[in-house]
């Protein structure tokens, strides 16, 4: 099966992760139709990724819970397959709100995965996190190892892997790909694309970006005293290029027979917080001021992946070194202090 030049949907795709494989897709031949509420992206991405791809984006502008847009979107496209991006991702809030993170991720996948169903359009990657193997588990952590969400994001993800685990046991046509991402940085080499948060960052990069920018005065850094070499939290960042590309080699992969298969996402090497303060200060010439401050709850010492499976079944490795993440996160940083223009 040859799914190049097809026509993908893309739930999501003006997000982070979804723009940049937006671009990805497109270079590779595919028809990337985008589906977004445009809750957490603003239309200028799209008209950043026709900038570095020279081609439109499809832009169907709604809502990945609307059955209705959905029957009208299998109805007029020839739909190959689906990567579902769409959803809420922050931990703490949806701790703060458990009800509207079942409802936009769980009840929203589960609309979508009916509407592929009525439509025989059964080819699926999904965005899974490596929240799923939660924090206790052994590292480096390879698909095998036991799942143990414990907050109501890690837990929408784990419900949705399960969703998808029944439905491929149900119906042998399924070909699904469940993506572990580790922790995705960086932005686009070209400047144009790269994380926007809304308000105060949650993450550590973004966080750091701003701090050398200017924009926030100083990080705090969640705890020095975790058995780890330096004391501060380790985890497996990843190049969001890198992370599209395996977007591409899942999709590649989902042939005949393939059924509901997790794939961790991740370079297999670990950065503390401190390693990656002093490239980003490197990186950028600027200093990363910060003091220690406690623990984060919720937070796991290390977080890394086993990438064996994925280079073996995928022929997928990361390739791209925390000073490429760092450098290409600051140019982003740098040439849209404010992220994207909003009008
Ligand atoms: P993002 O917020 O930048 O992108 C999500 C996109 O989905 C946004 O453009 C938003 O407008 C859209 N969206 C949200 N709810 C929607 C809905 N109900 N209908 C239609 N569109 C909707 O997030 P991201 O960082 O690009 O993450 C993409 C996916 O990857 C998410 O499912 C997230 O949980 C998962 N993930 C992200 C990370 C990370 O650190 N960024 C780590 C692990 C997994
Ligand atoms: N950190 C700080 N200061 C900050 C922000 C983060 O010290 O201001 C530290 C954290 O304590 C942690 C490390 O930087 O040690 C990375 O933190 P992030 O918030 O960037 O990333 P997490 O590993 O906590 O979370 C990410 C995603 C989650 C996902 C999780 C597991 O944001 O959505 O990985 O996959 F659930």
């Amino acid at each position: 099966m040859k799914l190049n030049s097809g026509t993908l949907l893309i739930t999501g795709g003006g997000g982070y992760i979804g723009s940049h494989t937006v671009v990805q897709l497109q270079a590779a031949g595919y028809r990337p139709l985008v589906l977004d509420n445009l809750s957490n992206c603003v239309p200028a991405v799209f008209e950043r990724i026709e900038q570095i791809s020279g081609q439109p984006v499809e832009l169907i502008e709604g809502d990945v819970r609307d059955s209705v847009l959905l029957e009208r979107i299998f109805s007029r496209y020839p739909i190959d397959a689906v990567i579902h991006f769409a959803g809420l991702k922050a931990v703490g809030e949806s701790v703060q709100q458990p009800l509207r993170y079942y409802r936009h991720n769980v009840q929203g996948s589960l609309t979508l995965f009916e509407a592929m169903q009525r439509h025989g359009c059964k080819r699926l990657v999904f965005s899974s996190s490596a929240t799923v193997y939660g924090p206790a588990a052994t590292m480096p952590v390879n698909e095998q190892a036991p799942l143990a969400a414990c907050n109501p994001y890690g837990r929408s993800k784990l419900m949705v892997e399960e969703m998808l685990g029944d439905l491929a046991a149900a119906d042998s046509d399924w070909q699904i790909a469940l993506l572990r991402y580790f922790n995705p940085v960086g932005a686009h080499p070209s400047g144009l694309i790269g994380e926007d948060p809304v308000g105060v960052p949650n993450n550590l990069l973004p966080y750091v970006a701003q701090v050398a920018i200017g924009r926030l005065p100083q990080l705090q850094v969640f705890g020095d005293d975790y058995p780890t070499p330096d004391g501060t939290g380790v985890r497996d960042y990843i190049h969001v290029m890198d992370l599209a590309d395996g977007h591409l080699k899942a999709l590649q992969a989902l042939t005949d027979g393939h059924g509901c298969v997790p794939y961790n996402l991740g370079t297999g090497r670990g950065y503390s917080v401190l390693e990656v303060v002093a490239a980003f200060a490197a990186e950028s010439g600027r200093p990363v001021p910060y003091d220690i401050a406690p623990r984060r709850a919720g937070d796991a010492a290390i977080s890394y992946a086993d990438p064996t499976f994925s280079r073996q079944q995928l022929g997928w490795r990361a390739s791209r070194d925390l000073a490429e993440m760092v450098r290409d996160h600051w140019r982003w940083q740098q040439r849209n202090p404010n992220g994207y223009p909003t009008e």
